[in-house]
């Protein structure tokens, strides 16, 4: 395979609070990519379950704690889903992982970028919360995406994700990304009222490119392992992660 000339854009998918859909928003999104035409990794750096194996419908072996430990390269535990997309599992219950710093992570990401050398994308589904090793992967990410609900738990943590990004002046990158909203207008709106607070406590703004919409075909998508592309690739939900990805696309070009 030809090098790629460009270094992957690397997208980092976290939130503070759990459950709010960023293996969902993760593994659809990387799809979205893969049927773009774009060589497309995603890393499942969550601790919890092997969240992201099941949404694909995948087995796996191995895992990011093999590569993390040195028994196997990058090479030796991904697994592809489809021709532009492949998996590097996350590993359930693993302590290093779950207590890794930022230098770890950033020198596992390196390893992984020198292994797979034609990618062009890299989505990171992040461990949730505001713990620095749960957002060690996330200081390796060329964009970073706060996932959010509309509801007050959700909201609050999204912006202690938010203040610890402030305080290390990386801003620039920092998006929210609200999920299960009813529409663009709604979502928009969720993303108006944590900008107002950003801008009234740490005095400046964060950036926003989509909204994910609630949709009833990812749910029972997910509760079947099986996948939104390229089976669905026309419905509603495959042309919200496309624009997402499109705009993503346009942010890193
Ligand atoms: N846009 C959506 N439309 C419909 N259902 C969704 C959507 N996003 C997520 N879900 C559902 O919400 C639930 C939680 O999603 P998911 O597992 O992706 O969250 P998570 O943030 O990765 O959770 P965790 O913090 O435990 O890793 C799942 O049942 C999933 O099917
Ligand atoms: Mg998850």
């Amino acid at each position: 395979m030809l090098r790629n000339p460009k270094k992957p854009t690397i997208i980092g998918i976290a939130s503070g609070k759990g459950g709010v859909g960023k293996s969902t928003i993760a593994v659809n999104l990387g799809l979205a990519f893969s049927h773009l035409g774009k060589k497309t990794v995603l890393l499942d750096a969550d601790l919890g379950l092997a969240n992201a194996q099941i949404l694909m419908g995948l087995d796996a072996p191995f895992d990011i704690g093999d590569v993390l430990s040195g028994n196997k390269a990058t090479k030796e535990v991904i697994v592809d889903k489809d021709e532009n997309f492949a998996l590097i599992p996350g590993a359930s219950g693993n302590v290093s992982l779950a207590n890794i710093s930022s230098i770890a992570a950033s020198s596992l990401i390196d390893s992984v970028k020198s292994d797979l050398e034609d990618i062009e994308v890299l989505i990171i589904d992040c461990a949730a919360g505001l713990a620095e090793s749960n957002l060690a992967f996330l200081e390796c990410c060329n964009i970073k995406m706060i996932v959010v609900q509309d509801e007050p738990a959700s909201i609050a943590d999204c912006y202690g994700v938010i203040k610890i990004e402030s305080k290390k002046q990386k801003m620039g990158n920092v998006f929210v990304l609200p999920n299960k909203v009813n529409s663009q207008t709604e979502g928009r709106k969720l993303f108006d009222k944590l900008n107002q607070v950003c801008m009234k406590f740490l005095e400046e703004p964060v950036n926003y490119a989509e909204s994910i919409l609630d949709y009833q075909l990812v749910s029972a998508l997910n509760r079947k392992r099986e996948s939104l592309f390229p089976k669905h690739a026309v419905s509603p939900a495959a042309k919200n992660f496309t624009a997402l990805a499109n705009k993503i696309s346009e942010l890193s070009s």
